[in-house]
Order: structure tokens, then sequence, then C-alpha cells
């Protein structure tokens, strides 16, 4: 018998492959898309240009800008039969699950879903990245029995999904929160749904398949589902009073407190300070009640959690945390956190895909057998 070999679980800490695409340092809490910061990036630039940025590599001139505009405009529109799909699902399933299968039916609109050239391969990721905010819109007014709201093409790609979703044209403000929301969700390297998208990927399935995988992935709670998870947390809380009540409560209980703690960041996730000051912004503008109400639980938390276990455990906040209260300043529903997550990390996932192609190995690691061996085979009658 061989000896027992370090086991990583959960794959901590394990390099799988090199990547030029983002860097997270998670010992001073700052991350790069492509070499440049999150904070340049979210005041500066906006979710079209950082798919762009994603996907090349460069940051794009103006021609090359519009020309990838126009595209993601062009292909927004769904399917009639993936709308008629959305809304048969869409009243009784939770909105990932809608957005996992109406993702897939996109394959039928492709004449050559195999073909893995990167032409073809940056094809299938732009329609892919066009088409998930109208799923998740599409889905938002179904399952409240609302009609489809055709894209309007002279919005940008994140205020177009807003209004797609809410019937109406945000103003500034809200189309600046919405597509914060898009850049800051958009890419963090080797993540859970990532990697699930890249182990698709590696064994020479198609786009479609490998999209369908990073969206099971990413509606777990401890992922990409906490957005949804913290706000229920909230509400569960209710009055802001009750806060550390709750948390201790649940910290005694061994519960996680959903939005704090991260695998990467051992320190204050930087997504999570710039959607906590846009928050704070908020609150210049008439916020609704249930926003002031939700921004008090939240600070009184964070200070309890970061006394807590920040400084102890390096568990600190999370953009998850922040991400619904700021949602619902627009008026999102819990439910449709996620989907906008997956709308967003479409860039994310694509050029993970057009990179690990260039150079593909079959992902395949190995598990320590824990077992009998050689057991005698007895037939079903003699058991
Ligand atoms: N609340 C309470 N305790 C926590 C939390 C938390 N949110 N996160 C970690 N811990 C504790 C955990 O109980 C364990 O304690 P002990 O050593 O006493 O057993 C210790 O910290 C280490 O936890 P772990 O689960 O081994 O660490 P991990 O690196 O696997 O955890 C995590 C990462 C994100 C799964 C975890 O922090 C967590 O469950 N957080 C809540 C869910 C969440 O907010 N997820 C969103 C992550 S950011 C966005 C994204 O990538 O999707």
């Amino acid at each position: 018998m061989s000896e027992k070999p370090v086991i990583n679980y959960g794959l901590e800490g394990i390099y799988v492959d090199e990547s030029a695409i983002s860097k997270v340092d998670g010992q001073n809490g700052k991350l790069w898309y492509r070499g440049y910061s999150i904070e340049n990036l979210a005041e500066q630039s906006n979710f079209e240009e950082i798919s762009y940025l994603l996907l090349n590599g460069n940051l794009p001139t103006n021609n090359q800008y519009e020309e990838f505009v126009e595209k993601l405009k062009e292909r927004r529109d769904l399917p009639k039969e993936v709308k008629e799909v959305i809304k048969v699902m869409a009243p009784v399933s939770h909105p990932m699950d809608v957005m996992r299968t109406a993702t897939s039916m996109l394959v039928m609109y492709d004449k050559d879903p195999n073909n893995r050239e990167s032409g073809a391969t940056m094809y299938k990721v732009v329609t892919l990245l066009a088409k998930l905010p109208t799923i998740a819109a599409a889905t938002g007014r179904f399952r409240e029995g609302k009609d489809y709201i055709s894209p309007d093409h002279s919005l940008g790609h994140s205020a177009n999904f807003l209004y797609m979703l809410t019937g109406k044209k945000p103003n500034e403000f809200e189309s600046k929160l919405i597509d914060l929301m898009f850049i800051l969700h958009a890419e963090h390297s080797t993540n859970a749904s990532t990697f699930s998208v890249l182990v698709t990927a590696s064994t020479l399935a198609d786009v479609y398949s490998a999209t369908t995988s990073g969206i099971g992935t990413l509606k777990g709670s401890l992922h990409g589902g906490a957005d949804e998870a913290a706000l229920n947390m909230m509400n569960a809380i209710g009055d802001p009073n009750n806060t550390e009540k709750y948390i201790e409560e649940a910290l005694e209980g061994k519960q996680r407190i959903m939005g704090f703690g991260h695998r990467v960041y051992k320190t204050y996730d930087p997504r999570a300070k710039l959607v906590r000051s846009y928050l704070e912004e908020s609150l210049t503008k008439e916020p609704l009640d249930e926003v002031k109400r939700l921004l008090q639980i939240v600070l009184r938390a964070e200070k309890l959690m970061i006394d807590k276990l920040g400084k102890t455990k390096g568990i600190w906040p999370n953009i998850d945390f922040f991400a619904g209260p700021l949602y619902r300043v627009l008026g999102i529903d819990s439910q449709m956190f996620t989907p906008i997550f997956v709308a967003s990390r479409m860039a994310g996932w694509g050029s993970h895909v057009v990179e690990y192609w260039h150079n593909n190995k079959l992902v395949r690691p190995v598990e320590w057998y824990t077992g009998s061996i050689d057991l005698p085979y007895v037939p079903m009658n003699k058991r």
C-alpha cells in the first residue's frame, strides 16, 4: 500500500494553468483585468469595453469598439422557441435553472457548434454575451407574468438589460450602477464556475456546453448564489437592531454568514469596496426605505464581522454582501441577482475558453481511493 499523498481539498492553493486574463491579489485586496486595476476600469470604462479587453487582451481603438458594440447589439434578441421555453419555465423554476436551460438551447441556432477555430469560438462567445442579458431579462419578466420587452438599440449593453427587465429606461445614475455590477462581475480568475467551464472545454466539448456548466456551478450559494442568499439573510434579520443578535447566534450555530469570506481574498474584496461606495452614494438620491434599512444592517453586520472574524481569521466582506442592496436600489428582485452575474461573467468564461484552447489539455485530476478492493462478487439471489 503506498502512502497517502497530500490532498488539497477543494483544489485549495493548486495552480491549474497560466493565464494572462486577470490577477487577484488576495493578500492586498487588488484585482486587475489584463493589467488594468478594477478601480480604474469601474470608474472610467464600461462593460462593452472591458469585455473587449478581456476577450482580446487589449483596449479597443474607436473603430474596434464601435464594431464590437454593433455585434453585441445585432445579436441581442432571442429566437422564438427560446422565448417560449423561458415563458413555460420562468413561473415555476428558479431563474438560474431557466438561464441554464435557455442558454443550452442556443446551440440549435449555430450551424457549426463544434467549430473551435479562434474566429468561430469568438463568434459563439460574443453571441452568448449578447443574448444572456436578454435571457435573464425575459426570465424576470415572464416569472412575474409580464410581456417580453425587445432590446432597445439606443441603450448600452447593461442599461438595455435593465430596460428589458423593468420596462423603464434607466437614468444616468441607474445606468452607472448596473454597468458597475456588470464590470465587477465580469472576471475573477479560476473561480469555481470558470474552472467548471474549463473542465468542460478541455474535453473539446462546445462553447454552449461549457457555458451551461458554468451557469450550473455559479448557482450555488458558496459561489454566485451568495448574493441572493446574503439578501435573504438581511431580510431574515429584518430590523437593523436585530443584526448583532442574529449574526452572533448564527456564528454560534456554526452557520456561514453569506457575503463574507473568500478562498483567495484574506482582506477586503476590492469589488465589495466599490459596490459599498456606490451604495452609500445612492443614499443621497432619495432612496427607498427598504434600501436605508438594508444599508443599516449591512454596516452593522460589516463592523461586527470584521471585529470578530476579519482581523482574526481573514474573513472579510466579499462583493456578494453589498450586491443585493445595490440591486434593490434598482428595484431588482433577489432571484434575479445571480442571473445578472451569469450575463456578466460570460465575458470572463469566454476569455478563458479562448485562452485555454490555445494550449488545450484535458482536465483529469486523481483521487486517493479509500474503498475496498477484490471483494468477492455475490450473485443477487445469494445476497
Ligand atoms: N461565515 C462564517 N464562517 C466562515 C465564513 C463565513 N462566511 N467563511 C468561512 N468561514 C470559516 C469556516 O467556518 C472555517 O472555520 P473553521 O476553520 O473554524 O472550521 C474557516 O472560516 C475556513 O472556511 P473554509 O470554508 O474552509 O474556507 P474556504 O476558502 O473554502 O471558504 C467560502 C470560502 C467563500 C466558501 C466561504 O468563505 C463561505 O462559505 N462564504 C460564504 C459564501 C459566500 O459569500 N460566497 C461568495 C464568495 S465571493 C463571490 C464568488 O466568488 O462567488
